[in-house]
């Protein structure tokens, strides 16, 4: 007999910590939020299988049982279709930019899914309870051995007809992620223009569609807002960029002062950084080379990985990703459980 699945309903705050890969998401951001009764997730993205599994154990050690995962799906090697000379043009256009950082910008990478399919076999062995996916479709084979762990599967969309291909494919929960979100689209095409539906009309369009969990994401900043998820049909409610100031979260020191320092109040979405378009506060990089960048992921994201890396070294907001949703101004440096507890405490008084 298949294990049973967990439930978002047994949640004590319907509150989900999201995933935040290339740094925001930590062991202990995961922790703070699970154990504030909500439920936190692990970003894999750009970690290796091993690292993945490493982070498991840990939260294990420490107690926490119930927590999810979220991997991005890489495109089929079929189905990746990249415009070279345009990725080329774009690694000239580094270049000057990177001899300035004192870095080289990195070859083209060749297409790979073997770190995918690495990381989901550990939250296969580890019987995550929550797996979630952005970017596409798991496989079938996939679905059925994370349903065989005991796994539920999570599907992130950003419209109806994507909602309705992941409950086909077998999710327990779809992710519906509205256009104010902070970082990536989960767009399923790299070279999708994002839907731009509020959250607000998205969610009641999903919920009248599939007859699955829901968890709504994008510009949440008050308590009043997850109260009107939940009133629309979510069954949990996530954020990301309120948690990014937190002092569990990884943010580095640059981004940190991009979300407090009223230069940096403006979000815009590019796909100057990783070849997909993703929601920050609007910089120098973005401003200089938003227009050139062409629809590559992870092309770009490698492309544009040491320069980012020099520019956080250097502590400079202008030169690294500055990853945020629409309700940046909410943010606080407040530990993640009250973010957590705040936020719940205020939606119960609007219900
Ligand atoms: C810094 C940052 C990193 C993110 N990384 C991921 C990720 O690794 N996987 C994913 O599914 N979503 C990622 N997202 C999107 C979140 O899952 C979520 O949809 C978004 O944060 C919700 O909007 P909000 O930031 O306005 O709360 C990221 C968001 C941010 C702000």
């Amino acid at each position: 007999m298949s294990p049973v699945t967990p439930k978002l309903t047994d949640l004590t705050v319907p509150v989900v910590g999201a995933p935040m890969a290339g740094g925001p998401s930590t062991d202990d951001l995961v922790a703070a939020v699970s154990g504030a009764g909500g439920l936190g997730f692990l970003a894999t993205a750009y970690r290796s299988g091993s690292a993945v599994a490493q982070s498991i154990s840990a939260l294990r050690d420490r107690g926490v049982d119930r927590f999810g995962a979220n991997v991005f799906v890489p495109d089929s090697p079929a189905d990746h279709v990249v415009d070279r000379d345009a990725v080329q043009a774009y690694r000239d256009a580094l270049a000057p930019r990177a001899a300035a950082l004192g870095v080289t910008v990195p070859e083209i990478p060749e297409h790979s899914t073997d770190a995918y399919d690495e990381v989901v076999a550990v939250l296969v062995e580890a019987a995550v309870p929550w797996v979630s996916f952005t970017f596409g479709l798991p496989s079938d084979s996939d679905v059925a051995a994370l349903h065989r762990a005991g796994s539920s599967v999570v599907i992130t969309v950003t419209d109806v007809d994507d909602a309705r291909a992941a409950v086909d494919r077998g999710a327990d929960v779809v992710w519906v992620q509205g256009p104010e979100a902070g970082g990536h689209r989960s767009t399923f095409s790299v070279h999708a223009t994002p839907p731009t539906t509020p959250l607000v009309e998205l969610l009641p369009a999903v919920r009248a569609a599939v007859d699955v969990e829901l968890i709504a994401s994008g510009g949440v900043a008050s308590g009043a807002d997850v109260a009107r998820l939940l009133d629309l049909g979510a069954n949990a409610v996530a954020i990301g960029t309120l948690l990014l100031d937190t002092p569990e979260a990884g943010t580095s020191g640059a981004h940190r002062r991009a979300l407090n320092d009223p230069a940096f109040s403006e979000t815009v979405l590019t796909r100057a950084f990783s070849g997909r378009p993703a929601r920050g506060l609007d910089n120098a990089f973005h401003r200089d080379l938003h227009v050139l960048a062409p629809p590559a992921f992870p092309e770009l994201n490698t492309l544009t990985g040491p320069l980012r890396k020099a520019a956080a070294a250097q502590d400079d907001p202008d030169g690294v990703t500055l990853w945020a949703g629409t309700g940046v101004a909410a943010v606080t440096d407040d530990p993640a459980a009250t973010v957590v507890g705040r936020l719940w405490a205020q939606a119960r008084g609007h219900r």
